[in-house]
């Protein structure tokens, strides 16, 4: 069995934070059921389109292992259809704009009514606070999260990242608050409300930051190449480009071929425990016992000597040369990846990290495999569904409507505008 099987999820989310949470769910076995609106649905599936009539892999990237339903919970019949699947489902997901939900008529108290087993687990922008009714999007969380303001370099503007904590690391946190209520709720019987802010989610990825705001007070921050430069800290924690979050410095250096390729860097660490290792390896044996970099504390004013001592010796190798150099010795390199080496990467191939995958309408393509490993649940990833797909089945084997139901149903409008019912 797969560990969540019997699990029944209504996903009612969109666009990235809420599908990366139920696509998780989903492949650990839970059966999750994706309402969308009819017609059009999950406005990722025509955004970012690269083949022209097939959903987009902005949409499939974030829902396989999912059931597609279409309903819309605007009308009578698409009410009464969202009733009876909250009465046989274990949880609800969303990520709608504030009061979304409320405004459909189905609040927090009316869901409990229907079903008080039911764990309702939500992701907004902002928890409780001036913000809470605000609309939010990934950058925006990182901006008032903390992840711009640190990111970036010291004479740069405020960057955000390319990883999208706001959203994915949102969806993360909420899938873990979600299987935590299940557990709960095996003790006491009751559903309850999980609650997942953006903001939060990304502060709680910056720690280290808040972290070092408060080190501030005691002095500056003397793993920052800041200070080795010799220039004042103010009041915020600042960009600190590629130093290391950690206690071991560290730096992304150039390596061959550096002048052509983009991406032909390593990153490197200088930990402490090696750190003889490392003065052996880049040909600086007598900075061992030299009391200017023996220790380091006696390393971190010298740091860009250190760095551009190891980069003179990086700049001799490729990224993965590099690599097959400081592995053996215990020295923390990673090659500065692009994109194009990941897709090719066999070992992620064969890890699962990434998979391929056969779509009805855009046919073989990669995607992210799930990146949590259970030995007991395995996870095969399956394509995303078309809209609608499971529709009649999904009412049929839940609500046990029949065909003249489900005719009338969508003659009502919830299955979309009577025409397209009349049509089908
Ligand atoms: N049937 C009927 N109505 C439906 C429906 C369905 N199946 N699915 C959605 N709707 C309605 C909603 O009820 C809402 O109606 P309302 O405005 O009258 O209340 C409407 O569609 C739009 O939903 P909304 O969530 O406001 O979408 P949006 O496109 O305006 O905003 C976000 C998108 C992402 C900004 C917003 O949903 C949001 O802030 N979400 C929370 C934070 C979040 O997750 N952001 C990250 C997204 S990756």
């Amino acid at each position: 069995m797969k560990a969540l099987e019997g699990v029944r999820v209504l996903d009612f989310t969109h666009v990235q934070s809420g599908p990366t949470c139920t696509q998780l769910l989903a492949w650990f076995g839970a059966d999750v059921i994706k309402l969308e609106r009819p017609g059009t649905g999950d406005a990722t599936r025509a955004q970012l389109a690269d083949i022209p009539g097939a959903d987009s892999l902005y949409f499939t990237m974030l829902n396989h292992n999912k059931r597609s339903v279409e309903l819309d919970t605007k009308t009578a019949g698409g009410r009464a259809v969202l009733t009876g699947l909250i009465e046989v489902c274990d949880v609800l997901v969303e990520n709608f704009a504030p009061g979304a939900l409320d405004r459909m008529g189905f609040s927090w108290e009316v869901i409990q009514g229907i079903n008080p087993r039911l764990i309702l687990a939500s992701i907004k922008g902002f928890g409780p606070g001036p913000y809470a009714d605000c609309k939010v999007y990934e950058n925006v969380a990182q901006c008032v999260g903390g992840a711009a303001s640190t990111t970036g370099f010291r004479d740069g503007i405020p960057t955000v990242s390319g990883a999208q904590i706001g959203d994915s690391g949102t969806g993360l946190h909420l899938a873990l608050g979600i299987v935590t209520a299940l557990f709960q709720r095996e003790r006491t019987g009751r559903g309850q409300k999980v609650s997942a802010a953006m903001q939060d989610g990304v502060l709680n990825l910056c720690r280290v930051k808040l972290r070092d705001q408060q080190r501030l007070r005691h002095g500056p921050l003397r793993e920052y190449s800041q200070f080795a430069e010799g220039l004042p800290f103010d009041e915020a924690v600042p960009r600190a480009g590629n130093d290391s979050g950690g206690g071991q410095p560290g730096r992304i250096l150039r390596c061959k071929g550096w002048q052509d390729d983009p991406n032909a860097y390593t990153y490197f660490i200088t930990q402490a425990a090696v750190w003889p290792r490392i003065c052996t390896l880049i040909g600086r044996p007598a900075w061992v016992e030299d009391p200017d970099f023996a220790t380091p504390e006696a390393r971190l004013p010298r740091l860009n000597t250190v760095f551009e001592a190891i980069e003179a010796w990086t700049m001799t190798l490729t990224k993965f040369e590099v690599m097959e150099a400081c592995n053996p010795l215990g020295i923390p390199v990673g090659p500065i990846l692009s994109m194009q080496e990941i897709a090719d990467d066999e070992s992620l191939r064969q890890s699962g990290a990434i998979v391929e995958v056969d779509h009805p309408t855009r046919g073989r393509h990669l995607t992210v495999g799930c990146p949590i490993k259970l030995s007991d649940s395995a996870v095969e990833v399956t394509p995303a569904p078309l809209l609608g797909a499971h529709t009649g089945e999904v009412l049929a084997e839940l609500l046990g409507y029949g065909a003249e139901d489900l005719e009338l149903l969508a003659r009502s409008g919830a299955l979309g505008p009577p025409r397209r019912a009349a049509a089908e």
